[in-house]
Parts: C-alpha cells; sequence; structure tokens
C-alpha cells in the first residue's frame, strides 16, 4: 500500500507517455518555444511497463495514461496492450485525434473509459484554441467510442470570455447523448499565464446552466475530481472540476509519472522523484515511491493560496501542463 501522512491510500497512478503532442492549445504550454523531450531520456516501453508492475503489486487498481498526447507516441499500441494485461482499471485521456486507428488496440486492451478534451464545439475556435484544423476529426471518433461502448467524459476548460458562453451548448450536447461533460476551472501552470479574472468558477458555470436548465446534484465516487449534476430528461450529464475554488485533496489518491521517468506526488507538486535514473541503475525503486508520497503535502503541493485572486502564477515551482499530463 501506498499511503502519505494524511492517511490517504495512493491507489490512481496517471502515467504521461510523452509530453509530445499533434496540438499547440496555449493553455496547456509554456509560451515561449518548446522543445519535446528527446526519447532517449523518455522511458521505454519495458521501463513504462515495470514501473507499473510495480505501483500495481503495491495497491494501484487504476491507471491513467495522459500526455502530451498519449496516442503520438509510436509505441502507444504495445504499451497500451502491455498495461492492458495488468489486473488494473486502464483508461486515457486523449485529444481525440487518433482514436479511430486506435480503436481495435484500446478495445483489445479493455478499456472502457476514454476522457477527451474538447473545449469548445465551434469549428473556428477549436482551430484557435489547438491550432489545428481537426474538430470534425475529433466528434467523429467521439462518435465512434459511443458506438464502441466506450464511455466518454469530455474535458472543457472553462477560460472567460474564450468558451463560457459555450456552456450551455455542451450542456445541450448531453440531452441526446450518453456524455458526461465535466467543466474544468482554469489552472496555473508554468507558462501558461493564468490570471485570475480568466478563471471561471463552479458558481459561475453552475448559475449559467441553471438559468436554463433545471439541475439536480448527484453523488459521486469517493476519490472523485469532479462533483456531479443531472438534468431531467438528458441522457448524458455534467461535472465540475473546481480545484481553484473548491479543491478535493482531501481525498486524494493520485500520484503522476512523467514521461521521463519522475514521480510527482501531487500536480502542484515543487519537487519530483527521479524513478527512471534509479530503475536504470536497478535500485529498488519502492523505497522512493513510499518517501515520496509520504512526503506530499495536504493540499494542493502547498503552493497555491487558498484565496486564488492572491495567487501570482509566474511564482509558481512546476513543469509546464503539457509535460504532467493533468
Ligand atoms: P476520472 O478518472 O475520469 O475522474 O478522470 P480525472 O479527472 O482523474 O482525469 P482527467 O485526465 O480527465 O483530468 C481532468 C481534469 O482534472 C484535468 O484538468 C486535470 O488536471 C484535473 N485533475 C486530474 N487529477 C487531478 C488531481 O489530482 N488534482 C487536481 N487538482 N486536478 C486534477
Ligand atoms: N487548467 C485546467 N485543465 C487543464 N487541462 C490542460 N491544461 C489545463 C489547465 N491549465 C486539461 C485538459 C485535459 C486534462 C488532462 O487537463 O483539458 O483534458
Ligand atoms: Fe491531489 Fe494535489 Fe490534486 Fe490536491 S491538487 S487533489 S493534492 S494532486
Amino acid at each position: 500500500m501506498i499511503a502519505d501522512t494524511f492517511g490517504r491510500v495512493h491507489d490512481y497512478l496517471r502515467i504521461s507517455l510523452t509530453d509530445n503532442c499533434n496540438f499547440r492549445c496555449f493553455y496547456c504550454m509554456p509560451e515561449e518555444e518548446y522543445d519535446f523531450t528527446p526519447v532517449s531520456r523518455l522511458m521505454q516501453t519495458a521501463e513504462i511497463i515495470k514501473l507499473a508492475e510495480i505501483f500495481v503489486a503495491n495497491g494501484v487498481k487504476k491507471i491513467r495514461l495522459t500526455g502530451g498526447e498519449p496516442l503520438v507516441r509510436k509505441d502507444a499500441a504495445q504499451i497500451i496492450s502491455a498495461l492492458g494485461k495488468l489486473p488494473v482499471e486502464l483508461v486515457m485521456t486523449t485529444n481525440g485525434t487518433r482514436i479511430a486507428e486506435m480503436l481495435p488496440v484500446l478495445k483489445e486492451a479493455g478499456i472502457k473509459s476514454i476522457n477527451i478534451s474538447l473545449d469548445t464545439l465551434q469549428p473556428e475556435k477549436f482551430f484557435m484554441i489547438t491550432r489545428r484544423d481537426v474538430f470534425h476529426q475529433v466528434r467523429s471518433n467521439i462518435e465512434l467510442l459511443l458506438q464502441h461502448k466506450i464511455k466518454v467524459k469530455i474535458n472543457m476548460v472553462v477560460m472567460k470570455g474564450l468558451n463560457d458562453n459555450e456552456i450551455n451548448d455542451f450542456i445541450a450536447w448531453t440531452k441526446h447523448n450518453p456524455i458526461q461533460v465535466r467543466f474544468i476551472e482554469f489552472m496555473p501552470f508554468s507558462g501558461n499565464k493564468w490570471t485570475s479574472n480568466q478563471m471561471f468558477s463552479l458558481e459561475e458555470i453552475l448559475a449559467l446552466v441553471e438559468k436554463d436548465f433545471t439541475v439536480l446534484p448527484v453523488k459521486g465516487e469517493p476519490n472523485d475530481t469532479a462533483k456531479h449534476f443531472m438534468i431531467p430528461g438528458h441522457e448524458g450529464s455534467f461535472a465540475i472540476i473546481s480545484t481553484m475554488t473548491h479543491p478535493f485533496c482531501s481525498t486524494c489518491n493520485r500520484m503522476r509519472l512523467t514521461a521521463d521517468g519522475k514521480l510527482k506526488n501531487c500536480l502542484f507538486s515543487d519537487t519530483e522523484t527521479d524513478l527512471l535514473t534509479a530503475l536504470r541503475k536497478n535500485e529498488d525503486v519502492l523505497p522512493l515511491i513510499k518517501s515520496a508520497i509520504w512526503s506530499k503535502k495536504e493540499a494542493l503541493g502547498g503552493q497555491l493560496a487558498s484565496d486564488f485572486e492572491k495567487i501570482d502564477a509566474t511564482t509558481i515551482q512546476n513543469r509546464s501542463m503539457i509535460t504532467i499530463g493533468g
């Protein structure tokens, strides 16, 4: 079992397969020119599997593959197939561009739930955010997943003045589709120029939805990142991930392995534990994992002020989102 000093058992591992991505979303990447990590510094397939096995043997029940974009990695299929054989729930967060070609591999590996990042339902705005003209491809891949009865959650990062006016369009999408739309409060990461006035809060999201719809709260799972809601008569549902205004750290069960093999004990941690170098030296990584989690701070990596208006994003010691994977 992997636990911290606050009694939180950590049984959910997020593995970033690569910091490479075929999109260029401004809120995720640093502003300056960004060089993707060279392949030699990334965990190799066998190293990912070895580390995953150690985590699973020590109580991990759920593994989420993230990126960058996990499916741009050339050996993604081999990694997914191997991890699919472990006694663990395997899931993924993706931008949805490579689903069609990967579907057989995903199904074979037993993946039953996929989270897709989609911040707008407008093709032109999609291009403005991602710098890629593939809105319709992503939409049709979402349909494909639903046809194949794979559960789909849509991650929509709400940014004031950019896409807050689309919240109820996303809600309307849930009327005849069994999707869960998750509105995410915009979070600060290195280089993403976060300011509190770009943030659209849980309260603001709810007030907007309640203008047009009847909203009922729904009980979630114990370690959920999201607060859940339903709208009578809608096939799908929605949820809000409120890291900034209502953090959910007291029930945190998450660990993160970056693509270069560093363990982060929190999304906002300013320290990392280098598992890959230890593994390459044939050292025992389990004590490193345990002590990394043992040193986890109570909330938000000890870095974000509880009053989000006081946060100065430029002082936060962290990576950019593209190298953490969410
Ligand atoms: P489920 O397992 O389906 O609930 O997904 P998830 O919310 O754990 O993961 P996903 O990759 O879909 O992330 C959705 C959003 O939640 C992203 O903005 C993540 O950064 C954020 N998120 C995921 N895990 C954590 C966490 O441990 N802490 C915080 N603060 N945010 C998180
Ligand atoms: N704030 C909140 N969520 C973010 N994501 C990426 N950058 C941010 C940010 N700055 C989300 C993406 C993806 C998930 C892994 O993290 O939408 O779905
Ligand atoms: Fe866990 Fe850190 Fe996320 Fe809080 S911010 S829920 S402690 S990973």
